[in-house]
């Protein structure tokens, strides 16, 4: 099941090589604008190896950009930015806490993935982990998760906080494991915002499922993207079609993608999932809570009281 996946050391898989294509922008930033594109790691820890700087600002723009494109950029990004989101988010996302999106929602109180006592023992694979705060969790409640991701330096920061789980840099769209591996299957916001090919993630986590297995994934909520990325009065108002699926990205003074993010919507999602062999049970579009006054990039308390920021699919595979 977990070839060449051992805890406490970075299992590397390859990502395809590039591919080109053209078009005309905006969306969602993870990081704040000021930060972007750091042409300097400010890790709180030493830790193993610095990423490769990119110090020019990079343009904004919507093109299409294919699925080895994407990745590529994407694997840079996050390398890049890895850091500067630890550092930015590591408070809010705890280092064992299991938080699905900007709202807070928690696992310990949705329970999507089932009650948490019944998660002893339960082989669940998280997909674009990160920093696997959520692998943690689970790895908390007795599971035996194992956590992958396309950036080796955020799996770095996995390394750095600690846990007894296998760390796997793969990409999504290529899972390097066997079929029927895992009981369960997780994404908080990792890879399906980001990929070209959303059916073929699906269809690669289907494959690795269980019969009777789960997959919970969270993603931007597609209504987003209808309106300018900004947490203020800004954000409120429509300025792009919402079925305009043409993808986010920003590209380097030769046109090279050095970040994309592609947009599904909701009637999108669904039909991939169906198509993928999944039988969607649930849509959680989460409220935002009282008691969260922070923002997160375009993420507000006052635009996530008016408009959802968070889509969170429950799919089961027969
Ligand atoms: C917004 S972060 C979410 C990480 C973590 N779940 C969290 O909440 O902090 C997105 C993650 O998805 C990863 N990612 C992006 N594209 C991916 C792909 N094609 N395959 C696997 N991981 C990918 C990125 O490297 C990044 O760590």
């Amino acid at each position: 099941m977990r070839e060449g996946a051992h805890p406490g050391r970075i299992a590397a898989y390859p990502a395809q090589e590039p591919s080109h294509e053209a078009t005309q922008v905006w969306k969602t930033s993870f990081v704040t604008p000021r930060r972007r594109v750091a042409g300097k790691s400010t890790t709180r820890e030493p830790i193993i190896q610095e990423p490769v700087s990119f110090d020019l600002e990079p343009e904004a723009t919507r093109r299409t950009a294919g699925a080895a494109e994407s990745s590529r950029a994407n694997r840079g990004w996050w390398d890049r930015n890895a850091d500067d989101y630890q550092i930015e988010h590591g408070t809010f996302l705890g280092d064992d806490r299991f938080v699905w999106g900007p709202e807070g929602l928690d696992e310990v109180e949705a329970e999507l993935l089932g009650p948490p006592e019944e998660l002893k023992g339960k082989d669940v694979l998280e997909i674009g982990a990160g920093a696997a705060q959520c692998a943690r969790w689970l790895a908390a409640q007795g599971a035996r998760p194992v956590a992958l991701d396309l950036s080796h330096r955020q799996l770095q920061h996995a390394l750095r906080i600690g846990g007894s789980f296998p760390l796997v840099c793969a990409d999504a769209g290529a899972l390097p494991f066997a079929d029927g591996s895992f009981d369960l299957a997780c994404s908080a916001y990792g890879a399906l915002p980001f990929v070209a090919d959303p059916g073929l993630v699906l269809r690669e986590v289907r494959r690795v499922l269980r019969p009777g297995g789960r997959f919970v994934f969270s993603v931007t909520h597609p209504v987003r993207w209808a309106f300018p990325d900004e947490p203020g009065p800004e954000g409120l108002s429509v300025a792009n079609s919402y079925f305009d699926r043409t993808p986010y990205v920003e590209q380097d003074d030769e046109g090279q993608a050095v970040y994309v993010e592609h947009h599904r919507t909701l009637g999108d999602r669904v039909r991939d999932i169906a198509s993928a062999g999944f039988r969607l049970v649930d849509l959680v579009e989460p409220e935002w809570p009282a008691w969260n006054t922070s923002e997160w990039g375009g993420w507000s308390p006052l635009r996530g009281n008016l408009i959802p920021g968070t889509a969170i699919f429950v799919c089961e595979r027969d």
